[in-house]
């Protein structure tokens, strides 16, 4: 019998949230936390003291409380991190480098991972298990790894069984951003996860093993990595998991060469061919770049895509005088900018909107959490359950294999 059946669609809380702290202006410093807290959104209560800290206050305050700490805790920052919280990392990078490091670091008792839910759930499955994963925040999750429930996953892929065959007739290839279930889920499946850096490496591998790809949880992501690998656009099909069978018939499913969530990233499917039309006219010689969670279309207009690790290694080895509109969250942008005074650097969207989950990671949370640390309090721990971990780790380790 089917699992998949009809329901009402949900919109995830954060992606109601996006527009919050969309603004015209190009000023995205950060304020006391209760000033931030006014715009009406959602976040962890923290202590009295710390909302009401002022910038300055917070900065001087995690300053000390990081050097008191020592080699103790390392501080990992996703690019999309604000400045103000970057700046204390220890290592910073995109979802891959991010998670080859956390695998590696022997020494630190304590990881302080200032990005995003999924990010710290990795992190704390690839370190050892005496090592302690924190993240600031625990309501900056992801809007697009909300759209994949693993229930609905998990009937997605009885329902593959029972029209495909055994093992869904698909290799489950999760994007690391998504829930650890997901990731066992592919684990104990014969699958794998990806990044944005690797994910044609792992297309290459699922169809060394099989003829089917089921892509979790990014639409976009998995649409444009296909194309790159030669599949047929007509071959890849969307799953909805609002609708029985994804929306799809059973022959559909048979011919289909890769099944595409029906997931997407809010910040990266503002940009618009429009947006780089635009861009090509102001500037002649533009190079636009942008992230793949763009939709194809934007991917197929833009001159470059990739990882944020990439356009930021794309931007520092530009020549000066050299123009880019580049299409992806603005902390990373605005820095790019700042970086590279000898480039015009601009982001392809006139309103600046930073990713509101990443953008939860207020200074007040990192220096809540690195108090508790010097009085030997570990608050807003990350831990994934050894059972969902183990089968977790098998994909993770064959995505780390695969680059
Ligand atoms: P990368 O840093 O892996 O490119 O991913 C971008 C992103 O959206 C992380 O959530
Ligand atoms: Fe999630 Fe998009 Fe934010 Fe990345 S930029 S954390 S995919 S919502």
């Amino acid at each position: 019998m089917l699992k998949t059946e009809t329901k009402l669609p949900t919109i995830p809380i954060t992606e109601i949230e996006q527009s919050a702290f969309c603004t015209t202006d190009d000023e995205l410093s950060s304020r006391t936390l209760d000033d931030e807290f006014a715009v009406g959104v959602r976040w962890q209560k923290l202590p009295i003291e710390y909302m009401r800290m002022k910038p300055e206050e917070l900065d001087a305050r995690i300053f000390e409380a990081r050097a008191r700490l020592g080699e103790m805790v390392v501080v990992l920052g996703h690019h999309y991190q604000r400045d103000e919280v970057i700046k204390f990392a220890d290592f910073q990078g995109d979802s891959f480098k991010l998670s080859q490091f956390a695998a590696s670091q022997e020494n630190a008792d304590h990881i302080v991972f200032c990005g995003v839910h999924f990010m710290a759930e990795t992190a704390d499955i690839l370190s050892s298990p005496s090592q302690k994963v924190i993240l600031p925040n625990l309501t900056a999750g992801c809007s697009m790894a909300d759209m994949a429930q693993i229930d609905d996953v998990l009937d997605c892929w009885d329902d593959l069984e029972y029209v495909l065959g055994d093992n869904g007739g698909a290799t489950p290839i999760t994007y690391m951003n998504s829930t650890a279930d997901i990731k066992a889920l592919c684990g104990r499946n014969d699958g794998i996860v990806c990044t944005s850096s690797n994910a044609p490496a792992t297309f290459d591998w699922a169809f060394g093993r099989g003829s089917r790809v089921l892509f979790l949880p990014d639409q976009h992501l998995g649409r444009n990595t296909g194309l790159k690998m030669g599949v047929d656009l007509d071959d890849m099909i969307l799953w909805n998991p609002f609708k029985e069978l994804g929306g799809n018939t059973e022959e559909d499913l048979v011919n289909a060469k890769v099944i595409l969530w029906q997931g997407h990233c809010s910040v990266h499917t503002r940009f618009t061919v429009e947006q780089i039309e635009q861009a090509r006219e102001k500037y002649p010689d533009v190079n636009v770049l942008v992230h793949p969670e763009c939709t194809m279309e934007v991917v197929e207009a833009a001159d470059y895509d990739g990882s944020t690790e990439y356009i930021k290694a794309k931007i520092a080895d530009a020549p000066p005088g050299s123009v880019w509109a580049v299409g992806t969250e603005i902390s990373l942008v605005n820095r790019l900018a700042t970086q590279h005074p000898d480039k015009l650097v601009f982001c392809l969207d006139s309103v600046i909107c930073p990713c509101s989950t990443m953008y939860r990671i207020h200074p007040a949370y990192v220096s809540w959490v690195l108090d508790g640390l010097n009085e030997g309090v570990v608050v807003n721990r990350i831990e994934v359950d050894e059972d969902t971990a183990s089968e977790a780790r098998v994909a993770l380790d064959r995505m780390l294999s695969v680059v």
